[in-house]
């Protein structure tokens, strides 16, 4: 006989309690936790769902190479990890309204070269959907559509087509009968999830799945869903901005800090094969407090223009503002112009920009940061044709960081002619790429060699 259990589940991160309580003991969040209830068959055992396996040599096992298909938007492949993996769970999460459902439209019609492909909505008509991909000018033959939100009759339908791939747009409106709580509740998004993992993996069918992100920032609420899927990818972007970054947060079949660019047009989703040039169109001449850092994002080489400004403190305690950069990194790198290249910046309030709305979080940044933070305090412009990159040490060394000449090629390629970045590095450069190179030991050195 089954039998029917109240619990309480905090919508945020999961945690679970046998009563209701105000303030989630987990993450903290107030108000979060919402009544669920579960079926509880005593015939079940726990363990029960699990294929029995024999247990095997790891030598005798024959790694098979994963096979990948190309969705036809070379951004998105990039972010795969080269392609989409047979089997695989993909999530895209992000804001409502940056181009989810768009992207996945656009990466099944590339899909359906192969064979026909399944798009589930739960959110919009088939009607709506025609209209987007009229507007896309999609017109391929093998694109089946399915109004359904229970996952019996997605997966029904889903072994009865056998498609290349499928698309439910949304996990949050799925639901199954297994679960008496609400679509959209934390325990419905996780068992659809992980019995639509269970489904590619036996299919050999690729799922992708839309995620919206909560107010809090985190798909679904709470981030059960990230540890269930194979991969996750974030569709970020400013509404005021028509670029958009998808970046990869986690990736069983690839490396993790891949992105790819892409611009929303009135004919949807456009590649940005050379973003650098994009982030630097922009970018205001001979003013100061602006430079430029040649970055690296997983294997791309990216050129961004990082902007600071520099003013006196009107009000007692000083105000420092970052955007796109570690804000302790900064306060850092402040401490070390002061101590170590005289500059007086107690007084200062300090607000430093990684334009384009991107994020940068390798240490390269570091000598752009101090670079920029002097640039404006001293009211001197660097030279719009120099770059940096340089990771800075407390002593106010510059440290050697990984691929340069991956960077300085980049550099080369769109018109920069002057790089300034660690002694180790220009010591050990085999190639110019047609640029003067700079080495430099300290801060100093940095602010001499960029403030001329
Ligand atoms: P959509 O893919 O519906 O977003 P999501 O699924 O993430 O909620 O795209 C939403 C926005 O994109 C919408 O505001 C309109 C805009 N858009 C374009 O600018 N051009 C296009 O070709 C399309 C299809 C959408
Ligand atoms: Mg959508």
């Amino acid at each position: 006989m089954s039998k029917i259990k109240t619990f309480y589940q905090c919508q945020t991160c999961g945690y679970t309690s046998p009563k209701w309580l105000g303030k989630c003991p987990d993450c903290g969040t107030w108000n979060s936790l919402v009544e669920e209830r579960k079926e509880t068959s005593p015939s079940r055992s726990s363990l029960g769902h699990f294929r029995k396996s024999e247990p095997q040599f790891l030598s005798s096992i024959k790694a098979g190479y994963e096979q990948r298909t190309s969705t036809g938007i070379k951004e998105l492949d990039r972010v795969l990890g080269g392609g989409v993996v047979t089997g695989s769970v993909v999530l895209v999460g992000g804001d409502p309204g940056i181009g989810k459902s768009t992207l996945l439209l656009q990466a099944l019609s590339g899909l359906s070269r192969y064979g026909q492909v399944l798009y589930v909505s739960g959110e919009e008509s088939p009607e709506q959907i025609k209209i987007r991909a009229e507007r896309l000018s999609i017109n391929s033959n093998d694109i089946i559509l399915l109004s359904e939100t229970s996952l019996r009759g997605i997966v029904d339908t889903a072994l009865k087509l056998a498609p290349r791939a499928i698309v439910v747009d949304s996990i949050q409106t799925v639901y199954t009968e297994d679960i008496l709580s609400a679509p959209g509740s934390v325990s419905q998004v996780r068992e659809c999830a992980a019995k639509l993992m269970i489904f590619a993996k036996k299919s050999d069918i690729p799922v992708f799945l839309v995620g919206h992100v909560t107010k809090e920032g985190a798909i679904a609420g709470p981030r059960v869903l990230e540890h269930i899927v194979d991969t996750v990818l974030y569709f970020e972007g400013d509404r005021g901005h028509s670029y958009r970054i998808l970046r990869t947060v986690k990736n069983r079949f690839g490396s993790t800090n891949e992105i790819g660019v892409f611009e929303m047009s009135d004919a949807g989703l456009r590649e940005i094969e050379n973003p650098s040039e994009l982030f630097l169109l922009e970018r205001p001449l001979n003013v100061s407090g602006s430079t430029v850092v040649a970055a690296l994002e997983g294997t791309r080489p990216l050129m961004v223009e990082l902007q600071s400004l520099v003013s006196q403190t009107n009000f007692g305690m000083p105000r420092r503002t970052t955007i796109g950069v570690d804000f302790n990194r900064v306060n850092l790198l402040v401490a070390v112009l002061e101590k170590r290249a005289g500059l007086n910046l107690g007084g200062m309030d300090i607000f430093v920009n990684v334009v384009g709305g991107l994020r940068i979080i390798e240490p390269a940044v570091d000598l752009g940061i101090i670079s920029t933070i002097a640039s404006s305090f001293k009211d001197i412009p660097i030279d719009p044709k120099t770059f940096v990159f340089g990771e800075v040490g407390l002593s106010g060394e510059i440290r050697a960081i990984a691929q340069a000449e991956v960077r300085i090629k980049e550099a080369s390629k769109i018109g920069f002619k002057k790089a300034v970045m660690p002694l180790g590095n220009a010591e050990k450069m085999k190639n110019n790429f047609g640029l003067e190179i700079i080495g430099v030991k300290n801060v100093e050195g940095t602010l001499e060699a960029v403030l001329t």
